[in-house]
């Protein structure tokens, strides 16, 4: 049930971390794949990696914060192509400050990456997956956006905001054999979590019930789920990724 061949996936934020993971794990599937990054040569090495798997493979440089950008990339993947099968939006960054002391900028940067981000790609995808009839769109959202955490209001506004817009969209695009889901990953062990101390780490591993950070694949396979047959009937959902951490 799990073979994605002859599909299309594009992924944000691709040029690393769990977004390459999420590349690399659907192109095992059989999916080819559109890596696009702020980062050119992270985008670049993510599609080398890709084509050694077998499948086809374009790296696209853009900013997910400028819709110009997007639509340009995504006229680029579709480039040859009858659509866009697989969606999903991946690409974020942090910029964490107490929130008397968060400038305009960090809050500013953060709401436009990762929520309008979305937006602006989901906008722009769609339209191929409407004509066609068929789509899966997985955003990346985060446990912050449903816990919150001091220090990150601007990461937390956002990443509870892709949950929101979600749950529209899933609404808006069911009725066109589109499905759209939401991912809340934890701890993700990636070069943030390994630079922390030691004892920071072990503090942040005593909430976690399945003892563990997860890990880039962790949450592509939670992907690789959605955008396959197996995720067929779900729709509109939060699906936690976090050994267990947050347990609604
Ligand atoms: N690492 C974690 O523990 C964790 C936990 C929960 C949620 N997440 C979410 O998972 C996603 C990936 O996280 P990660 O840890 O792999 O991050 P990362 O910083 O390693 O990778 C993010 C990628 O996005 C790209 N990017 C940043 N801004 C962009 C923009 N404006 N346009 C296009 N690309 C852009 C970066 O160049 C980078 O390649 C993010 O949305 C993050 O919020 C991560």
């Amino acid at each position: 049930m799990v073979n994605l061949e002859g599909k299309t996936a594009l992924v944000t934020g691709a040029g690393q971390g769990i977004g390459r993971d999420i590349a690399l794990t659907l192109a095992s599937a059989g999916a080819d794949i559109a890596s696009l990054d702020v980062n050119l040569e992270g985008a670049e090495a993510t599609a080398a990696l890709v084509r050694t798997k077998g499948r086809k493979s374009v790296a696209l440089a853009g900013d997910v914060s400028n819709a110009a950008d997007v639509d340009r990339c995504v006229a680029e993947a579709l480039a040859g192509r009858e659509q866009i099968h697989f969606l999903v939006n991946n690409a974020g960054i942090t910029r964490d400050n107490l929130l008397l002391r968060m400038t305009d900028a960090e809050w500013e940067s953060v709401v436009s990456v990762n929520l309008t981000g979305t937006f602006n790609v989901t906008r722009a995808v769609s339209r191929s997956m409407i004509k066609r009839r068929f789509g899966r769109i997985v955003n990346i959202s985060s446990v912050i956006g449903i816990m919150g955490n001091a220090g990150q209001c601007n990461y937390a506004a956002s990443k509870a905001g892709i949950i929101g817009f979600t749950k529209a969209v899933a609404k808006e695009l069911a009725g066109r054999n589109i499905n759209v889901n939401a991912i809340a990953p934890g701890f993700i062990e990636t070069a943030m979590t390994r630079a922390l101390p030691e004892e920071r780490r072990e503090a942040m591993r005593r909430l976690i019930p399945l003892g563990r950070f997860g890990s880039g694949e962790d949450v592509a396979r939670v992907v690789l789920f959605l955008c396959s047959d197996l995720g067929g009937y779900v729709t509109g959902q939060v699906i936690h990724c976090d050994g267990g951490m947050v347990m609604a």
